[in-house]
């Protein structure tokens, strides 16, 4: 165990949840739980919920539930250990040190601390005359050195260890090079820089820790962009390169770009709410993180068919929350008759800031913009396609929750290919009633499936035998509502059918051994994110402590049944191996 008991007790006892997660939703007391908007996905009705009590939250819409230190553990993305010391200092306390886990934190500073130092080093060296190279590219790109300093921006030149060097000057070792990925091992087990002949991006989060880099190339060389891997302290898919910028920005929305050099330009050009997702499509954590600081996302990515698909992705994962979401259309470039790839950066050099402004302004929302990419997929001159743009367009606009937003759109698509505004709605109303029935086909199907809804959310932990887990998981919540029963309990742990159940009925055990309560929140230092959300549901299911030792008698019955029931299978299922087998056997003969 790698904090003591006495420590995580006190810790646990020092961090409420009701605290802790009050500082990251807005929390609402209703019955005895609070409720508030779920972090951990995209949603407009709150279903997450906080138990005092019980000192655990619940998510009802994505299923996600556990303790302050799961909780923790998803909203900053750190390790078991790493949360436990979050908390502490919030918390005011000192973890007691020990060598084997508390490796980790350590780790983290350090790479946290080494970044930083490469960022310096990287930007000084920008000043140097071997910075003359990028220097004269920033020109190129028109980024003022000014504009270059408020982004921290730094080059290395193309030598094998420039960086390596200097860092290990400093104190830091090859193991914390690698790990912090800035460079890279060689077979012979000597490491060199990851980043050569590179204009350096560092990537820096809200607290204004370098995360790590971007590295643009100053020659032709393959890739364009190389991006820092997977560290303990970077994540790509949790962060936004100029997030650190544009939280302080005064404008309403934030500009959500492709690239590292749009977000630069629009900066310079008065755009400081510009940021960019580096390159993937935008991601549910990168939404968590900019819901802190807006509700409206424009999105602005290149006007190429990658982009265009980015763009779809990003209104998928944008539909069902709160943001008010306006896609910025970049014109079409023609050159040659080809149509030529435009982003923020080259719109601003080709039209300046006022142009961006004005089309920021004028820019459609996101069923515009869906309607328009959809009129684009049909030949709306001859009858044919329009009425199949029509239908299309009627699916799309059916499923918009309010009826004003139906009537403008319908009006506005009846306009656009010539017909009445009554046909549309006509139509439109049709789509909506056939949709509401086959939603509630689905919902009643899915009700009616009760072995779907005994299972576990994550596959990994699905149940074997339903009957023999739904008993496995009334022992467990009999346990923890009535520790007191546990002498009349007695089934071993490998006569449960399901492992995680096992796993967290032999805890509760080891708990009562020491005479301690099975308090849920306690669980998590030895279970699993997805294993912590699954103890929670069990547990919130409805059980009477009344004639609790009756129930678990039924309990162990049935799990000793079906137990016996599988094996007897089996040994059918053996009997009739033997004998298909024997049969080929006389075949051969
Ligand atoms: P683009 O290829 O659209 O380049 O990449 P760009 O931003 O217009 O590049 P410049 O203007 O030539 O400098 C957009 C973003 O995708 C990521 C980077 O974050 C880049 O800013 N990317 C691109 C990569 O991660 N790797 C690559 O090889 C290319
Ligand atoms: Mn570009």
């Amino acid at each position: 165990m790698p904090f003591p008991e006495r420590f995580l007790e006190e810790l646990m006892e020092r961090s409420d949840i009701y605290d802790v997660v009050s500082g990251y939703v807005r929390l609402t007391k209703r019955g005895s739980n609070y409720f508030g908007l779920c972090p951990f996905h995209n949603e407009k009705t709150p279903s997450f919920s906080v138990n005092q009590d019980k000192q655990i939250y619940k998510c009802f819409g994505c299923g996600k539930g556990g303790s302050v230190v799961n909780f923790i553990m998803e909203v900053e993305n750190l390790s078991y250990p790493d949360a436990i010391h979050f908390l502490a200092n919030k918390a005011g306390m000192t973890v007691p040190e020990d060598d084997g886990d508390n490796r980790l934190p350590n780790l983290r500073k350090r790479l946290l601390s080494l970044n930083k130092d490469a960022a310096r080093f990287y930007y000084s060296l920008l000043g140097e005359n071997e910075g003359a190279v990028a220097r004269t590219y920033l020109e190129k790109r028109k980024i003022s050195h000014k504009t270059a300093t408020r982004f921290g921006v730094g080059c290395v030149p193309n030598e094998w260890d420039r960086l390596t060097r200097a860092m290990k000057k400093l104190g830091y070792t090859d193991y914390e090079l690698v790990e912090a990925g800035l460079a890279v091992k060689n077979n012979k087990g000597s490491v060199y820089d990851k980043f050569r002949d590179r204009l350096m991006f560092p990537v820096i989060d809200v607290r204004g820790e370098v995360l790590g880099f971007s590295g643009r190339t100053l020659s032709d060389a393959e890739p364009k962009y190389l991006n820092s891997p997977e560290t303990p302290v970077f994540s790509k898919r949790r962060t936004l390169f100029g997030i650190n910028l544009a939280k302080n920005t005064k404008r309403s929305s934030i500009i959500l770009c492709e690239g590292n050099i749009d977000v630069v330009m629009l900066h310079q050009a008065g755009f400081d709410n510009a940021v960019a997702s580096m390159g993937t499509s935008l991601t549910v954590e990168q939404t968590r993180l900019l819901s802190r600081y807006t509700s409206e996302i424009d999105i602005c990515y290149d006007n190429d068919p990658a982009g265009i698909k980015a763009t779809d992705r990003a209104i998928e994962i944008l539909k069902n929350s709160e943001f008010k979401v306006k896609v910025i259309r970049l014109p079409d470039k023609i050159e040659d008759g080809k149509k030529i790839k435009i982003d923020a950066d080259d719109y601003i050099k080709q039209f300046g800031a006022d142009a961006f402004e004005k089309l920021i302004s004028g820019s459609d929302d996101r069923v515009e913009y869906a309607l328009v990419n959809l009129q684009g997929k049909f030949d709306i001159s001859s009858d044919e396609g329009r009425v199949e743009y029509l239908k299309a367009a009627g699916e799309l606009i059916a499923t918009l929750g309010s009826p004003v937003e139906r009537e403008v759109y319908g009006g506005r698509v009846a306009a656009a290919v010539g017909i009445s505004a009554e046909a549309m709605k006509l139509e439109i109303d049709r789509t909506r009633k056939r949709k509401i029935g086959q939603q509630r086909k689905k919902m009643e199907k899915e009700a009616l499936s009760p072995v779907s809804a005994l299972q576990p959310k994550a596959r990994a932990l699905r149940y074997d035998n339903v009957r023999s887990a739904a008993a496995e998981e009334g022992v467990i919540r009999l346990l923890i509502r009535d520790p007191e029963i546990i002498e009349a309990c007695d089934i071993d742990t490998d006569e449960f059918s399901s492992p995680i159940l096992g796993k967290i009925y032999s805890i509760i055990r080891a708990k009562l051994n020491e005479g301690k309560a099975p308090q849920i929140s306690l669980f998590s230092e030895y279970l699993t994110e997805d294993e912590m959300s699954l103890l929670v549901r069990i547990d919130e299911k409805p059980e009477s402590v009344s004639g609790s030792r009756e129930a678990l008698k039924d309990y162990i019955s049935v799990i000793r049944t079906e137990k016996l029931k599988d094996s007897t299978d089996l040994l059918a299922l053996a009997e009739k191996y033997k004998k298909t087998k024997g049969m080929e056997d006389k075949n051969v003969e």
